[in-house]
């Protein structure tokens, strides 16, 4: 036995992927208990599993001058290559089943009379919608969800153009965002926090770039959020001291794809752009949300995100896209 640096540093890495914003084996929920819960068993019993093997492997060396008796080998073939493996995997997979989230004590069925939270991935970005017990959209956001914590909520998962998967691995499992089909997943957060969430599912060139942050609100917080009173947000929005920003953004055709709510961009192809200084990204999770990165992917978005469907705006004057991106910023 020697000790093995290389090894150590492997460990070290893999252990450290295990807690943070993102991570299946640091949960927040309660669907990512299980997943966590689940994994470590498997852990365990593959480990029991190996040791077991080894044992034997160890064992059999003893024979090697002195064979078995046909007998005694049978008998060890029996154990160990059917019995031990059928009651060990037997065990391990009726574990896996009753971890199932539909064997579960608080799993509500299809989720009726769960708060919904709709959500349609598109190639590269995500849209959010918040619906009232009607279906109708209370608000409307964009690469960012915000959930109550302690409560169970129904992610209603649409795709607009190719199969995508919805991901946040600190609260339970991933759940395939599909054309012309609906999806339901239920989620329950178990800790305030802001969180990561990720396309599970290759969809094209900026497969990678499509992310979108979690913030999990105490349940006023979020209410407040979901209603921002009339004095605050929306309407104040758009009589931001920069309003050059908001004509420039207006007299380039920004709200012919962006809406802004409480102004007059009300375009529904792009994300929708209230509140949008106060989230943590820019274009779905890849830049950190600064005015010079702003800046740049209104100027040149296909450099930062290959093949996405915002077109360049590199004709713009140099004073517009700042003033744009700097009202942009400045959306509460
Ligand atoms: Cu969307 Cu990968």
């Amino acid at each position: 036995y020697h000790f093995c640096p290389f090894s150590l540093a492997i460990c070290l890495l893999v252990l450290s992927s295990c807690s943070g914003v993102q991570s299946a084996l640091d949960p927040a929920g309660r669907e990512a208990d299980a997943v966590a819960t689940l994994f470590w068993v498997m852990v365990a019993g593959g480990g029991l599993i190996w040791l077991c093997v080894m044992g034997a492997f160890l064992f059999a060396g003893r024979f090697k001058t002195q064979p078995l008796t046909e007998r005694r080998a049978g008998g060890i073939i029996v154990f160990g290559g059917v019995a031990f493996p059928v009651v060990v995997l037997a065990g391990l997979i009726a574990y896996a089943g009753w971890l199932m989230p539909a064997m579960r004590p608080w799993f509500a069925g299809e989720g009726e009379g769960l708060r919904r939270i709709e959500i349609t991935a598109e190639q590269y970005w995500w849209r959010v919608r918040y619906l009232d017990d009607k279906g109708q959209v209370l608000r409307e956001s964009a690469n960012e969800v915000f959930m109550p914590v302690d409560e169970r909520v129904l992610f209603v998962l649409k795709a607009k153009d190719v199969i995508h998967s919805f991901w946040i691995p600190s609260l339970g499992g991933k759940m395939d965002a599909i054309p012309g089909r609906v999806n339901n997943l239920q989620l329950e957060a178990t800790k305030t926090g802001s969180y990561r969430g990720v396309c599970a599912e290759f969809c094209g060139t900026a497969h990678a770039l499509m992310a979108f942050t979690v913030e999990v609100l105490e349940k006023q917080a979020f209410e407040d959020w979901l209603r921002p009173k009339a004095s605050s947000t929306p309407v104040s929005a758009a009589q931001t001291p920069d309003a050059g920003g908001l004509d420039a953004f207006l007299k380039n055709g920004c709200g012919a794809c962006h809406a802004i709510d409480g102004t007059q961009a009300q375009g529904a192809i792009g994300p929708n752009l209230t509140g949008f200084g106060t989230r943590p990204t820019v274009a779905a999770g890849t830049l950190p949300n600064t005015t010079g990165h702003l800046i740049r992917f209104i100027k040149t978005p296909d450099l930062i995100k290959p093949g996405v469907n915002m077109p360049s705006y590199n004709m713009l004057l140099q004073a517009e896209v700042e003033a744009i991106s700097l009202y942009l910023k400045g959306l509460k």
